[in-house]
């Protein structure tokens, strides 16, 4: 069964909008994807550094460390989809003007 957890208010992520939060002590990076609500586990695959610090092109982030990318959307390495262990995504909704997630449900 689904547990969602209110991060805020629709306004406070407007389209554009990267926010790293930490919920129940779980970093989380949410983007607003014109329009396209997404979440991902801040910590990178590879080395466990904020992933959410890195700079989003589409629906692609690129880690400030060592360069590694990842969809925000499938979680896979772009470069490395077999190979590379995928970032961990969370369900992202808003509902009645706030934006939610659902942290049981992200992908191991
Ligand atoms: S920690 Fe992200 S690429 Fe190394």
């Amino acid at each position: 069964m689904a547990k969602w957890i209110e991060l805020g208010p629709e306004s406070d992520f407007p389209a554009g909008v990267k926010k790293s939060v930490t919920i129940q002590g779980t970093p989380v990076t949410v983007f607003n994807i014109e329009g396209l609500l997404l979440a991902i586990v801040n910590s990178c695959p590879h080395a466990g550094l904020p992933l959410g610090e890195g700079e989003l092109c589409g629906k692609t982030i690129t880690c400030p460390f060592h360069g590694y990318a990842y969809n925000v959307e499938t979680g896979r390495n772009v470069d490395f989809p077999d190979s590379e262990q995928p970032v961990r995504t969370v369900p992202a909704r808003i509902e009645n003007g706030k934006v939610e997630v659902d942290l049981e449900a992200c992908t191991m």
